[in-house]
């Protein structure tokens, strides 16, 4: 059965029907709207409801019954439960043992309105293409960054307008290519929702302002970086070489208690990010942010008298070019946090190289960790290396 909740009349000049009615055109289609020319239209809210057993009892015994039918597991998940000024109504599979001061009911039920778990279950698309269909995309705040096989680009409105329906607090979706050049940003193009590629994500309670299409920045990382700042002693000073948005060293000063930590990157729209981001989280006192090529940074760093007991290395592809600058600045002993891709077979050999840097600087690395972070590629790894870096001549007694 259907009955009518409600009616609202929407006045023309409001052209978005989405920015008014808070509804996707989807969602409005299905909710039944009636659009008159120049006037206006109305929205009609219609609710299924459905006769079912159910069982009424007093509101004082509400709470008591509640919890032996679940106990029973006999409430209907479908169906609400529904009450008036004395009694409450549960719509039940079968009527319970055990209690005795209810009254078995016949009625009509609304129906639990059902949330589609996945994009895939709302698309409208031929069936044969749906198995097709990406199964995972990034959100960041409220922009879904979504890359889509070339076979399916044709649908590629339809598979934004369908999650955008499908995830409530998403506003935006946008078609994503990899990341690509020097400042790791993407070719973005957006198939759904507000025109807009700025958004505010919060991560294990920081938030980052950020714009996705001229900066990089990936949830995928999240736990990586709790993970360093956990490892981060008092009074460290920290190096960030390829900071992006400062999410690594906004994560250590809020959860660690370094010295100081220089962010430093070549991209200014992710160092004006950077700078930002820092005083959201009120941590100004312990980050600087330089925008700077890290092959320059022993000269950067030089009036600062830098000794770097940790260094943060995220540039896959590139990290190992700059391994060498990030030696200039060690202290005695530094720990370097180096992320590359690479095949599971050419982890040996790129760890063989960088030892060969460090021979020539005197330096030598202990302790190499390998941890595989992500997938990437078929048989390619996100893979991020703990190394302990060690300057030779000062460890020999004086
Ligand atoms: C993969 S992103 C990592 C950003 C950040 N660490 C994170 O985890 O979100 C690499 C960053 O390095 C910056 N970058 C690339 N080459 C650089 C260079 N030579 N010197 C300084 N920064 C550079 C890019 O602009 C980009 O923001």
């Amino acid at each position: 059965m259907v009955s009518r909740l409600s009616s609202v009349w929407l006045e023309r000049p409001a052209v978005d029907p989405m920015a008014v009615t808070g509804r996707s055109p989807v969602q409005i289609r299905e909710a039944g709207l009636f659009y008159i020319t120049e006037l206006g239209f109305c929205l009609v809210d219609y609710m299924q409801s459905k006769k079912s057993t159910g069982i009424c009892v007093c509101l004082k015994d509400a709470e008591k019954t509640r919890k032996h039918l679940s106990e029973k597991n006999l409430i209907r998940k479908d169906l609400k439960i529904e009450k008036d000024e004395h009694f409450i109504y549960f719509p039940v599979k079968s009527t319970p043992k055990g209690i005795n001061f209810y009254k078995v009911i016949k009625k009509e039920f609304k129906e639990i309105e059902k949330k589609p778990t996945s994009y895939k279950e709302i698309i409208k698309i031929p069936d044969k293409f749906k198995q097709k269909l990406p199964t995972s995309y990034d959100a960041i705040g409220d922009i879904i960054l979504i890359k889509i096989p070339d076979n399916l680009l044709k649908y590629k409105r339809e598979i934004g307008t369908a999650l955008l329906t499908s995830k409530k607090n998403i506003k935006t979706v946008c078609l994503v290519e990899p990341v690509t050049g020097e400042y790791r940003t993407r070719k973005i193009q957006v198939i759904a929702g507000e025109k807009n590629t700025k958004t505010i994500y919060k991560e294990h309670g920081l938030t980052f302002e950020l714009d996705v299409e001229n900066t990089y920045f990936s949830p995928r990382l999240a736990t990586e970086r709790k993970r360093i700042s956990s490892l981060v002693k008092h009074g460290e000073t920290i190096v960030d070489m390829f900071t992006g948005i400062a999410p690594f060293p906004i994560m250590i000063a809020k959860h660690a208690d370094p010295k100081i930590i220089y962010a430093i990157d070549k991209n200014k729209h992710a160092v004006k990010y950077a700078k930002q981001n820092i005083k959201l989280n009120n941590v100004l006192d312990k980050i600087e942010v330089i925008n700077a090529d890290a092959a320059d940074i022993s000269q950067v760093l030089l009036e600062r008298n830098v000794k770097a007991d940790r260094i943060i290395m995220n540039l896959p592809f590139s990290a190992y070019k700059y391994f060498q600058n990030a030696l200039d600045i060690i202290a005695k002993t530094c720990i370097i946090h180096y992320y590359d891709i690479l095949n599971e077979e050419e982890i040996p050999e790129r760890i063989e190289n960088l030892k060969k840097i460090a021979e020539k600087k005197h330096i030598s690395l202990e302790t190499l960790k390998v941890k595989k972070i992500k997938t990437y590629a078929p048989r390619e790894f996100y893979i991020g290396i703990d190394i302990t870096a060690k300057k030779k001549h000062e460890m020999l007694p004086m």
